[in-house]
């Protein structure tokens, strides 16, 4: 069996807890994303006219466990999974990798600017926690690297994603891991970063073969910009699929309970509950 070619450099519009299931064991060649925190983030930054939008699954982190074993199913053996994280949720994401893949590193992207939070009480945040993870053995491509990768933000005049990751960055993760002709899947889209760096690194190694890539994003505006930057195809139908597991809209935070990790904001600090 094998991705239904439909998918392969598209942008599918829908919950990755479903669309994953119907993806083929042993068929993906790296996985490289940015999930949702768990932290209910709300950018300050706006759009010309209002703050960008809060996201879906952000508030509990309940489905990180089931999603690992998805991921690990889907890749090839001899394959890297990177999964974005910060310091606050790392735990919770570090265990449930850890449990799956042999965690090799965890990068830190210093940002050329900081965010904001809490503007006399803490240091500014600067950087963020790429953990990086071996389903079997493969070496990473190129030179050795630093696990310290200095790169600049996505200006906020160029975001349309509260939370957009600069396409440089993820280039570098996409070649040092993968091979032209490869899947490279991104199951928490966003605009399609992932996508356009796929492209780049296609370009950048310069032999006329492409990274191939294959986008999940649930929220269908998101999708319109990723197609819009030139990523999947235009005339498709914005299906939306959802399944129970997307409880965690913003609107419903109050009848949200995690059952396994509870955000303790006061500490900065998720605890595992079991
Ligand atoms: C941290 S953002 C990713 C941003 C992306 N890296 C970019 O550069 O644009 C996480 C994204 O996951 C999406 N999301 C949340 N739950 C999802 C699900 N079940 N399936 C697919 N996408 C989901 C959110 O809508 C959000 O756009």
């Amino acid at each position: 069996m094998s991705i239904s070619s439909d998918w392969i450099n598209n942008i599918v519009c829908g919950s990755c807890f479903d669309l994953m299931r119907d993806l083929p064991d042993d068929t993906v060649d790296l996985v490289v994303t940015d999930p949702p925190y768990g932290i209910d983030y709300q950018s300050n930054r706006r759009t010309a006219r209002e703050k960008l939008p809060k996201f879906a699954n952000d508030i509990s982190l309940e489905w990180v466990p089931e999603w690992v074993d998805e991921v690990h199913r889907v890749l090839k053996d001899n394959t890297h999974f990177y999964c974005f994280t910060r310091f606050d949720t790392y735990p919770v994401f570090y265990r449930e990798i850890a449990r799956r893949f042999d965690v090799k590193n965890c990068l830190i992207w210093v940002k050329n600017n900081h965010g904001s939070g809490d503007l006399n009480g803490s240091y500014a945040p600067q950087y963020e926690m790429i953990i990086f993870g071996a389903k079997g053995k493969r070496h990473l491509n190129g030179k050795r690297d630093s696990d310290v990768m200095e790169c600049e933000n996505v200006p906020s005049a160029q975001r349309f994603h509260a939370t957009q990751k600069p396409v440089e960055l993820l280039r570098v993760l996409i070649e040092k891991s993968s091979d032209p002709g490869d899947v490279v899947l991104d199951p928490f889209a966003g605009t399609g970063s992932c996508g356009l760096a796929c492209k780049a690194a296609s370009h950048h190694d310069g032999d006329g073969h492409e990274r191939n890539f294959l986008l999940f994003e649930l929220n269908p505006e998101f999708v319109r910009k990723a197609r819009a930057g030139g990523l999947g195809r235009q005339e498709e139908l914005l299906e939306v699929r959802r399944d129970k597991r997307n409880l965690a809209e913003p609107k419903q935070r109050s009848t949200i309970r995690a059952r396994r990790y509870v955000a303790r904001k006061d500490q900065s600090l998720w605890l595992a509950l079991e």
